[in-house]
């Protein structure tokens, strides 16, 4: 399976940045055949971004999308839309879950219209603080995936990420603790474990599972080295160029 390292620039950087970010961020890379580089820009910097990245070498997701098709959604975006200017949606980010208001059966069905557009979700689960404290962190991400994933058949599973984000762990909440491998691989082996309940161990394995949560060129190696993970979800960090390509390069290190 490719290691997936996906930049999350969440609400950063007008059109003009994007693009410059994109021009040197790619004229220095390498086109990986095992890493999938791909980059969360802005809605709006999208379709110009669209028309400059060269696909060989990375990819652009969208930071989230509706459900529905087309209709009367004002201000919203639809999946349908995105087709073609993206191969990858984020989705129930934990800042849409928690800032906006998003519910599991939201997230479900986001989940599903992605894949009826022939784009890869990547559905972000994970724990609050409090959920961890008060012993439900199981609950949440059993519950988290099984909605989630409510409308995904067997034959389409393998076209979903899932990213493993404890929400305590995200960069801008604050107060952020570092997670520990060995929480991370916990929670991987509970994911995984889930996965195979709902669609067989070997459809399980061939499933990617990304962590994000304050990822930094420093602890990528730690985190890429978890039994089970096979990218990382980044957000701070993927704002700064030498961050990103650091944490790129520590993938290809571990790859090899
Ligand atoms: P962070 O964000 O790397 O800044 O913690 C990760 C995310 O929210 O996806």
């Amino acid at each position: 399976m490719k290691t997936y390292i996906v930049g999350n620039w969440k609400l950063n950087f007008n059109v003009g940045e994007s693009s410059i970010y994109l021009h040197k961020l790619q004229k220095n890379l390498p086109n990986y055949r095992d890493i999938e580089v791909v980059v969360a820009p802005s809605l709006v910097a999208l379709q110009p971004l669209s028309l400059q990245i060269d696909r060989h070498k990375m990819k652009l997701a969208a930071q989230n999308a509706f459900y529905r098709d087309y209709g009367a959604f004002t201000g919203e975006v639809s999946f349908a839309q995105l087709k073609g200017l993206v191969d990858y949606v984020i989705i129930g980010h934990s800042e849409r879950r928690h800032i906006f208001g998003e519910d599991d059966k939201m997230v479900g069905k986001k989940v599903a219209a992605a894949l009826r557009n022939k784009l890869t979700p990547i559905l972000c689960i994970g724990e609050t603080e409090s959920e961890r404290a008060f012993g439900e962190t199981a609950d949440v991400i059993r519950d988290q995936l099984l909605s989630g994933l409510r409308d995904v058949s067997e034959e389409e599973i393998d076209e979903v990420l899932i990213a493993y984000e404890p929400v305590w762990a995200i960069s801008t909440t604050g107060h952020a603790k570092l997670a520990s491998p060995d929480e991370v691989a916990e929670i991987v082996k509970l994911i995984r474990g889930t996965l195979a309940d709902l669609y067989g161990e070997k459809t399980a394995e061939k499933i990617g599972v990304l962590f994000g949560g304050s990822v930094k060129p420093s602890n990528a190696g730690a985190y890429l080295t978890v039994p089970g993970i096979n990218g990382l979800l980044v957000g701070g960090a993927s704002l700064i160029l030498n961050e990103f390509t650091d944490i790129i390069d520590v993938a290809k290190r571990v790859k090899s």
